[in-house]
């Protein structure tokens, strides 16, 4: 089934067009960081007006590069929830009037889900159950994952994502927008174990994270200790790199425990960061489980895992009626909460 995915849930206008057996034949992204840099984060109104600016040129460009038309689409899928309401709306209701003018159905997919489909794409071996981990800019959760649309939520963070966490302390010292990347290639050339900062739950026998204290505790060392040089900024970046990604990879080992699973597939932006690879597929290697992660740019947000998730969706049958509104806020994998439709 030929299928369109569009993702315009936050800052990245994004459309892919995914082919038979869930082949990617086109995956364009345009980011909106450039724009949203001045302000220090994104600007719900601004990436609203931008998405829809962007949309047109973007389907025009994946269209020509899969070597079909319009009419030759089977299917449209759309992130519908959660997100920035004025992002997704542009999106879904691009998504409903494609659909509705070309005769063929669509489906609102969950962000997180499409985000956990990410590493599956092109076939990578990926096999059910497992456990999957979104470390995102809004997100840092574990699920059980039974199959597409069989999911249960282990546990999730109790205040910040580990992206935001990420972003708000390289904001702190002046280290651009978004700050996880600039943390990562800094924390590359800095000693983790010079300074030791706070890993929150991490006795707690539980799932859950908490990512508020540890800024909180950057804040108030950077306070009483200003870095006086490159070696003392790339000293903190790693050891504050060195505590986020120790608490994932923990939590995601007691989840394998708990769930009696031996796979794991890792999506979402902050799974772009070299140190949580690294000390993901470490834990791998050392207790005997497949990791899954997708190439860096599958991990941050993009069409193509939209597609790939819708076309598994559509292909069985399942899709949105046109009523379907875009929900900001929506949990994945809660009891009597459907991820995909509506
Ligand atoms: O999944 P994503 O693109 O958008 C959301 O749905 O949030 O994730 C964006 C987040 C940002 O917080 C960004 O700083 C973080 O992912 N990120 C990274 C890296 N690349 C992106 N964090 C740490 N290291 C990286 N290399
Ligand atoms: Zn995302």
């Amino acid at each position: 089934m030929l299928v369109l995915g569009i993702e315009t849930s936050c800052d990245e206008t994004a459309v892919a067009i995914i082919g038979d057996k869930g082949k990617l034949l086109s995956s364009i992204v345009s980011s909106q960081i450039e724009i949203h840099k001045r302000f220090g984060g994104v600007v719900p109104e601004i990436a609203s007006r931008n998405h829809l600016e962007a949309l047109p040129n973007l389907l025009d460009q994946v269209l020509a590069e899969s070597g079909h038309t319009l009419q030759e689409l089977e299917g449209i899928a759309v992130t519908a929830r959660p997100g920035l309401i004025g992002a997704l709306l542009v999106g879904v209701n691009a998504a409903k009037s494609l659909a509705w003018s070309l005769g063929i159905p669509f489906i609102g997919i969950h962000h997180l889900e499409a985000h956990l489909m990410a590493a599956a794409i092109d076939n990578s071996g990926v096999t059910f159950p497992h456990i999957g981990l979104v470390v995102s800019g809004g997100h840092t959760s574990l699920f059980r994952v039974n199959g597409i649309g069989d999911i249960s939520l282990l546990g999730e963070t109790r205040d910040d994502a580990a992206g935001e966490a990420f972003d708000k302390i390289a904001k702190m010292m002046n280290l651009g927008y978004p700050g996880g990347p600039e943390i990562d290639r800094r924390a590359a050339l800095g000693d983790p174990k010079r300074h030791t900062f706070p890993q929150a739950m991490k006795k707690k026998n539980n799932l859950e994270f908490s990512f508020s204290g540890l800024k909180t505790a950057v804040r108030v060392f950077l306070k009483d200790n200003p870095p006086q040089n490159e070696t003392d900024v790339n000293d903190i970046c790693a050891g504050v790199q060195f505590a986020i990604t120790e608490i994932i990879t923990r939590k995601v080992e007691m989840a394998l425990r708990q769930e009696g699973l031996t796979s794991v597939v890792a999506a979402g932006g902050v799974v772009a960061n070299k140190g949580l690879r690294g000390s993901l597929e470490a834990m791998g290697k050392r207790r005997g489980v497949d990791i899954h992660i997708p190439p860096i740019n599958m991990c941050t947000d993009n069409a193509a895992m939209v597609a790939a998730l819708g076309q598994a969706y559509l292909e069985r049958g399942e899709h949105s009626s046109l009523l379907l509104n875009a929900a900001p806020y929506r949990p994945l994998g809660v009891e009597g909460i459907q991820a995909a439709g509506d």
